[in-house]
């Protein structure tokens, strides 16, 4: 195999300028201030910047990472959506805990959500669910998420049956289309420096009220 050492070494990181970040300024409350970086991303343009990894650990303790799209934040926390069936979906039952990881290129940020995960309510659910396109609710509804898929043409012929079901009877619901929230126990905001002088910033929760502390880069 060809070794990409070569490849990767000429490649940049972290090449843009952050705005100025003054931790003993920030808010007393990590929601506000991720309300902050993530509007900020979004005026500077970052592709994609709801889009973050969402890491579970499973039954035997094994760690499994993959990319969702943030829902909603709310006083609760971090929102996403997904199949009860999908392996992170098991993975959540057996362990209701996960980490959340943004990072944002554009502006030279991440921000990082460790907790335990919760369940939106079935109402919650149906309403989400009901929001999303017709194609979107096909899928969900005809294809059971992270199973093995024998073909292309199995997952195709499941999809079209799951869309003619949805013509005929728009109120259906998938069973497993499930809201989870990340309820934070700590949240890092971290932003890059061109020396590498990294600052870090992480907020603690200390049940109604939030610690902070400084972190070496
Ligand atoms: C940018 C992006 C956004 C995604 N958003 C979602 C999402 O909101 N919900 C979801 O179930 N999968 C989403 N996926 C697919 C997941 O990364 C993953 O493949 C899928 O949920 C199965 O994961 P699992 O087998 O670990 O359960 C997204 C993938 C990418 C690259």
């Amino acid at each position: 195999m060809h070794p990409l050492r070569d490849s990767l070494r000429p490649l940049k990181s972290l090449t843009s300028t952050p705005p100025p970040f003054d931790p003993s300024a920030a808010p007393d409350n990590p929601l506000e201030l991720f309300v902050q970086w993530f509007t900020h991303a979004v005026e500077a343009g970052q592709v994609e910047p709801h889009a973050m990894t969402l890491s579970t650990v499973d039954a035997d303790g094994v760690p499994d990472a993959r990319v969702l799209i943030l829902k909603d934040l709310t006083d609760d926390g971090w929102w996403f959506a997904s199949s009860s069936a999908s392996a992170k979906g098991v993975e959540l039952t057996a362990n209701p805990v996960a980490a959340l990881t943004f990072y944002w290129p554009a502006v030279g940020r991440s921000v990082r959500v460790r907790g335990t995960v919760t369940r939106g309510s079935e109402e919650d659910n149906a309403r989400d669910f009901s929001r999303r396109g017709l194609g979107a609710r096909a899928v969900a509804l005809g294809s059971p998420q992270s199973q093995r898929l024998a073909s292309h043409d199995e997952s195709e012929a499941a999809i079209e049956e799951a869309a003619r079901e949805l013509d005929a009877h728009p109120e259906l619901v998938s069973p497993t289309w499930t809201l989870w929230c990340v309820r934070p126990e700590s949240v890092e905001f971290w932003q890059s420096d061109a020396e590498r002088r990294h600052q870090r910033l992480r907020y603690s929760s200390q049940g109604q009220s939030w610690s902070t502390t400084l972190l070496w880069p």
